[in-house]
């Protein structure tokens, strides 16, 4: 799992760049969880030597410092379930330069909801001008049931979470082995790397940045991926 991230038309996000940012000719881009970079290669128009790309996942950052040697390629080398299993506990966030615009696709949808706080306050001392980030949203059913079904074609058999009542769930997250923890209760990595997703209500969600100083608002996209939208 920790790899990296395939390229083909499903990991292509430059639809998304184009509503969310429009033209970033010119503008310094944070790419937090970007992997290898997939995104320049979608999206030509975002300016390599004004790119920076911050991964838990060492190998593939070293995969687009190879192809795109103008990035900014930095490791943040935190435990992952998913994708960085040597990491850090403790680990900081990196130190970074303000940049104009930040993204984050499909990265808080793999950290716990502590982490996923800490990681958009860091982004906004880390952005001039406008953060986006997509999450899983709880209420969704299409998501749960991409998930469920994913985890019957590799299990045979998975925890019902596609019937579950959503209404008193602020977040939860999805395990290998098909455990599906509500609120957060009992978390705890099993051994080893394996598959961990994370769902957020969204009411929960925006409250919970408010509580930590972060104005946000959520869309969701025609192909119906919500984002987190921060003007900063
Ligand atoms: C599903 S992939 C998405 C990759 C890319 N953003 C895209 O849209 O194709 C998740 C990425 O987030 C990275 N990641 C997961 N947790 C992270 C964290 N806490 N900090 C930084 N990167 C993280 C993973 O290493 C992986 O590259």
């Amino acid at each position: 799992m920790a790899n990296s991230h395939p390229r083909n038309e499903s990991t292509n996000r430059s639809q998304f760049i184009k509503k969310y940012f429009g033209n970033v000719l010119h503008k310094s881009f944070l790419d937090f969880g970007g992997n290898r970079g997939n995104i320049l290669h979608f999206h030509p128009d975002i300016d390599k030597s004004k790119y920076t790309c911050v991964d838990v996942c060492q190998r593939s950052l070293e995969l687009g410092k190879k192809e795109f040697k103008l990035g900014n390629w930095i490791h943040y080398d935190r435990y992952n379930y998913a994708y960085n299993i040597k990491g850090k506990h403790d680990e900081s966030l990196p130190i970074v330069s303000k940049h104009d615009l930040t993204f984050a696709y499909s990265v808080i949808s793999h950290t716990t909801i502590e982490e996923m706080i800490d990681i958009l306050k860091w982004m906004k001392d880390a952005t001039k001008e406008k953060i986006v980030v997509s999450y899983l949203d709880i209420d969704l059913l299409p998501l749960r049931e991409y998930f469920y079904n994913q985890r019957m074609k590799k299990y045979g058999w998975c925890t019902n979470f596609i019937d579950i009542n959503t209404e008193n769930i602020n977040y939860a997250y999805l395990l290998d082995e098909d455990e599906f923890i509500v609120n957060g209760t009992d978390l705890k990595f099993p051994e080893g790397e394996g598959l961990f997703v994370t769902f957020y209500k969204r009411e929960y969600l925006l409250k919970k940045l408010e509580e930590n100083g972060i104005k946000a608002r959520i869309d969701i996209s025609p192909t119906h991926v919500p984002f987190i939208i921060v003007d900063v």
